[in-house]
């Protein structure tokens, strides 16, 4: 199923195939010319670096000049999965991969198919496949909406987690994140005993350090913003995301999660394309609970919905 995908990009063209957090947009990681494509077809700034994916531990030395103990453990503990991390790299690492830094981000997406892809092609520089500015791509069809009925595709369906993985700088110390994710500083702090800083976005320190944060991301048309009260009727023209409010009303653009938010993850970004193809104005959302903050999903939909809101 896959020898077509792999075929092209092993001749340096693009496809996009799916990870367990959202699809990615690969590229041959040592074929510059091919990474040149990715930056085009996204419409993406020069200066925001890739991830390289991977999948086996041989493959980090080829990028990575330096890696702590504490990433060790880590790569035991959670690749594959969700997790990204940042390394000093080598010197032969493709400059335009890393947008000059003097680092490389490195992931090991879980699902299958990514797996046995870059098995097939080795390692593969993989942005999310959305046009620059778009939400991250969850399903096969969203990409095509970006990239065109016949861009090729690896479709398996929807990705199981919906937001992107925790971007975690390594490369020097304290270790911060830049892009919180299914995997959260306290789960990383447990494994290496060390604390872990979540970086402040859009401070010039942090888009100095990791260039992605400072590009809104992820947004809709439709504006996104945070539902002030609890309103006694739903507007029309308008979708609704609830954590735990209930409006007395119901309607196909209400949704309640009941504290269940690992599923509004799932589905933020499809819902999000959703209201735009409906045309609606307004995306309310429900503020997300100080209380909740614990839960790594409740940190990284308060980072992306916070963006979205601008
Ligand atoms: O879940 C994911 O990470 C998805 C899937 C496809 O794996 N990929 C993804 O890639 O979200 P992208 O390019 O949309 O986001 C990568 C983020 C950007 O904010 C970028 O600035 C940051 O990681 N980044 C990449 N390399 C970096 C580096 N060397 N130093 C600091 N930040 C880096
Ligand atoms: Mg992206």
């Amino acid at each position: 199923m896959l020898d077509k995908y792999v075929e092209l990009l092993k001749n340096g063209e693009i496809v996009a195939f799916p990870t367990e957090t959202v699809y990615g947009l690969g590229a041959d990681a040592w074929n510059p010319s091919a990474i040149k494509k990715v930056f085009k077809q996204k419409g993406r700034p020069s200066d925001n670096p890739l991830i390289v994916h991977i999948c086996s531990a041989e493959m980090v030395e080829d990028f990575a000049r330096e890696i702590p103990d504490g990433a060790r453990k880590l790569m035991e503990r959670f690749w594959p999965g969700p997790l990204t991390m940042i390394f000093k790299k080598k010197p032969e690492v493709l400059d335009i991969i890393t947008a000059g830094l003097d680092s490389v981000a490195l992931r090991w997406p879980k699902h299958p198919l990514s797996q046995e892809l870059i098995a097939q092609t080795g390692p593969l520089v993989a942005p999310s496949a959305n046009s620059s500015g778009k939400p991250s791509p969850t399903k096969g069809e969203h990409v095509r909406e970006d990239f065109g009925e016949h861009f090729p595709v690896i479709d398996a369906g929807e990705t199981d987690i919906g937001l992107e993985s925790t971007v975690l700088d390594m490369s020097t110390e304290p270790y911060q994140i830049y892009r919180p994710g299914a995997i959260s500083a306290e789960e990383i702090s447990e494994i290496i005993h060390k604390k872990v800083a979540v970086a402040k976005p859009s401070t010039e320190d942090t888009a100095a350090k990791s260039p992605g944060t400072k590009y809104t991301h992820y947004s809709p048309h439709a504006t996104v913003k945070w539902l002030e009260g609890n309103p006694q009727k739903a507007q029309t023209n308008a979708l609704y995301l609830l954590h735990s409010l209930k409006l007395q009303q119901s309607n196909d653009n209400i949704i309640e999660y009941d504290g269940n938010y690992q599923q509004m993850a799932h589905e933020l970004y499809d819902r999000f394309r959703q209201a735009d193809h409906e045309k609606l104005d307004t995306i309310w959302i429900e503020p997300l609970e100080k209380k909740d903050l614990s839960n790594p999903y409740v940190q990284a939909l308060q980072n992306r919905i916070s963006k979205a809101a601008g």
